[in-house]
């Protein structure tokens, strides 16, 4: 269908509110007629959002899939709306008569946000705004938007909330509601929201939330306390579904969990959020979904069921925003495949609308600095350009806002709560501020669309400015509040931000990064000036940071892996002092037993560092170590998402006793991106996958592996097989037009177009299918 473009004055609708709240999750209705005497029905569209979720209706069909619509923008600045195409909804009408029905529930709008308890920080009233447009044969327009006629009344839903869970009677359920002549007995009106601007409605730019799949219980049992437990045998996001038949007005309760502890559910992670749903029985057959609210579990706890419990009888339903699959790996090692797959869960679960810290405790933020991290490795498993490119615009929403300041999170929901006394004002971060730059470079690299860029850019600039007005005279960024080297596994579990790198040094580190980037998107969107400014600032950076920070012996300050990581990473050192820097980080690798010693600013990088300074054995053991803190430890401890902490759940099967103990967060998952272009040897060679690096660096005892990534261009795949000789095999899959750069362990270089290729150990590239070598 043909969607006409939408601006702010060509909505006639009204954003509407029930007169009554009827529960926190009211229904409005409204019957038309279709106009006569104008032809055939051409089409219809419905454009539809809330001030909290909304399901529509037309006479009582769904008109879509999505779930949890409009999610969760900067509402002061952003609302989304939904368009559908309803044409065969409204031309089914029966003799003309359309009924329109939208369900209401708390959201994000409304709902519970943060770990303080509060709620409701965007507004205290729920309320709709949708607007059917139908077009006829002889070009007449009708059209049908909510005003004060529409009507309000109570649903089967009692109680909703995102943290809290759902409680549902099915005795309340009448779906008379959605037909035409409902008598609308105890309904209510509605009113208009004068204060509503419309200038704020936007399109989705990104995929709505729907329902991928369902997973069904691996095992029903009673744990030591007599309660009936489900495993699903994954932890996801999401909701269960069950249909059920049991004594009128018994109660279902059902709990949700990540882990088991001493045989029970493990709720203390949740922190304050409930994770509670309860299904109130009809006496019939009864169905129940509660789509208004969503939980982080691998667990489930089902109290009241009537009866034994089937293992048929529910299934998990996962859900997250609409996006695709792009990347794949697989290798020879069992576990690193594990973690792998943890990986994928991980932001599977990390996906609801925004990129979240963790989707199961009183948080679900959109904490600017996980997203930081885990960009490229998002970037490539999955399409994520216009998802991203959705929370950029909020992120820079807020950041105007501020005054260039970038927020702990985005939609910024915590700068509404209030902070205990003393606390610090809140100012940019390293990292978590750096997802300003690195997130719209990550991006432009995966995707080759400069738009992303130039929509980015005064987002980008702004930040480093802001970043540059708060460094010390010396030139360092090492004043003010820093997360930096945030969850350092040696960290006491109450003090996460204890870490043994020192905050200046990873900082600096991270303005150095930024002013670069922002420099080379400035030349690359023709903007001379900045170019030079952010040059010159990163220039003065990383000459502070040697001068202050790095001796000749390539010591860095705080001689802490993290410090290593970054300064070779981001290219702050020059030769020699660089390799004797690696060396020192290799030793330091060598000396913590290969166990783990960064936390989310160094944890990215040091596999990296270690490989471009020629230590990739020791990236590999340190990649390979399954003692804990280790990456394989988790998934020795049966993980099937990636944790927060390294020890979330320690040897003894308990649960860190520390705040921040989610098993669901992706950040320390960034390895993967290492995983796919080291060991895969997939990386991009200009912006968009034009060119491809194909630079496989197999290591670990690994004998194959297996990647690929459908790219814009299309798919590339690389495959290498180490023979019994030791020699190196590899298949490589380049799209038509594209060239890649393969550049193999032994010196061998070849630059492959479109095609399948295959370079043997002893020869070079023989042509399979297509294409040709250069
Ligand atoms: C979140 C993190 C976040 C951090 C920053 C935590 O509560 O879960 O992932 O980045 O706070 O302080």
């Amino acid at each position: 269908m043909k969607v006409a473009p939408v601006t702010a004055s060509s909505w006639t609708a009204r954003m509407i509110s029930p007169d009554d709240d009827f529960a926190g999750a009211p229904l409005l209705r409204h019957e038309a007629r279709l106009d006569g005497g104008h032809g055939d029905l051409v089409e219809a569209s419905l454009r539809a959002t809330a001030h909290g979720v909304f399901t529509a209706w037309i006479n009582g069909a769904p008109v879509a899939d999505d779930v949890l619509s409009p999610g969760w923008t900067s509402y002061e600045w952003r609302l989304r709306y939904r368009q559908y195409d309803v044409t065969e909804l409204v031309r089914a009408a029966p003799d003309g008569n359309v009924v329109l029905g939208l369900a209401l529930g708390n959201g994000w709008f409304r709902g519970r946000l943060g770990w303080g308890g509060g709620r409701a920080y965007y507004g205290s009233e729920l309320g709709a705004l949708a607007e059917l447009e139908i077009v006829f044969a002889d070009g007449h327009r009708q059209v049908v938007g909510t005003d004060g006629t529409w009507q309000a009344g109570p649903s089967e839903v009692v109680e909703n909330d995102l943290y809290d869970g759902e409680t549902i009677d099915a005795r309340l359920r009448d779906d008379a509601w959605l037909g035409p002549g409902f008598a609308a007995e105890g309904w209510t009106g509605v009113h208009v929201d004068d204060g509503f601007d419309p200038s704020i409605l936007t399109p989705y730019v990104g995929p709505a939330v729907v329902r991928h799949e369902e997973v069904r219980p691996v095992r029903i049992w009673a744990s030591p306390a007599g309660k009936a437990l489900v495993d699903f045998g994954q932890n996801l996001v999401g909701w269960l579904r069950f249909a059920v038949r049991g004594e009128r007005g018994s109660t279902i309760t059902i709990r949700h969990a990540e882990v088991l502890e001493n045989g029970e559910l493990g709720v203390r992670p949740l922190r304050s959020a409930k994770a509670t749903d309860r299904f109130i029985l009809s006496g019939g057959d009864d169905t129940f979904e509660p789509t208004l609210t969503f939980h982080g579990f691998r667990y489930a706890e089902i109290d009241g069921w009537p009866g034994e419990l089937p293992p048929d009888s529910l299934v998990a339903v996962v859900v997250h925003s609409d996006l695709r699959r792009t990347g794949e790996f697989e290798c020879s090692d069992e576990m690193l495949n594990q973690l792998h797959r943890n990986v994928v869960w991980g932001l599977r679960g990390n996906v609801l609308d925004v990129p979240t810290d963790c989707p199961q405790r009183d948080e679900r933020l959109g904490w600017t600095g996980d997203l930081a991290v885990f960009a490229a490795t998002a970037a490539f498993l999955y399409d994520v350009e216009a998802f991203l490119r959705n929370w950029l615009a909020d992120l820079a929403a807020e950041q105007r806002a501020a005054d260039g300041r970038v927020p702990f999170v985005a939609p910024d929901v915590l700068k509404y709560i209030p902070q205990p006394p003393g606390r610090h004002t809140p100012e940019s971060t390293a990292i978590w501020g750096d997802a300003a730059v690195w997130v719209p470079w990550t991006l432009w690299q995966a995707y080759g669309h400069v738009d992303v860029l130039s929509e980015a850019y005064d987002s980008m600039s702004a930040h480093v400015r802001r970043v540059e007005s708060l460094l010390s005279p010396t030139g360092l960024w090492d004043t003010g509040f820093q997360f930096g080297d945030w969850l350092d596994p040696t960290a006491p579990p109450d003090k996460p931000i204890q870490a043994k790198a020192d905050p200046g040094v990873v900082a600096t580190a991270c303005l150095y990064r930024s002013a670069r980037l922002t420099a080379q998107a400035a030349s690359i969107l023709d903007r001379a000036a900045d170019a030079d400014h952010f040059g010159a600032l990163a220039e003065r950076t990383r000459a502070a940071f040697t001068e202050h920070y790095v001796s000749d012996d390539g010591t860095v300050h705080s001689d802490a892996q993290t410090v290593y990581a970054l300064a070779i990473a981001f290219g702050l050192l020059d030769e020699p002092v660089r390799q004797k820097a690696g060396d020192r980080l290799a030793a330091l690798v060598a000396g913590s037993g290969y166990r783990i010693s960064t936390g989310f600013a160094g944890t990215p990088y040091v596999t990296d560092a270690l490989t471009l300074t020629g230590h990739l054995d020791d990236a590999y053991r340190l990649l390979l170590q399954q003692e804990c803190p280790s990456w394989l430890y988790s998934v020795t401890m049966g993980a099937t998402t990636v944790w927060e902490r390294w020890d979330a759940m320690l040897p003894d099967g308990s649960i860190n006793p520390g705040q921040m103990t989610s098993f669901n967060h992706y950040a320390l998952g960034a390895v993967a991106d290492w995983m796919h272009r080291v060991i895969g040897g997939i990386a991009p060679g200009e912006p968009g996958y034009r060119t491809v690096r194909v630079a496989p660096r197999p290591g670990g005892g690994l004998t194959w592996a297996r990647t690929s990534l459908d790219t814009r261009p299309g798919r590339v795949v690389v495959e290498w097989r180490l023979g019994e000789d030791g020699g190196l095999d590899v298949d490589v899959t380049v799209p038509a037009g594209v060239t890649a750069e393969i550049d193999l362990p032994d010196g061998r270089r070849q630059r492959v177009t479109g095609g399948r290729h295959r370079l043997t150990n002893a020869d070079a590239v023989s042509e399979m299918a297509g294409g040709g070598a250069e």
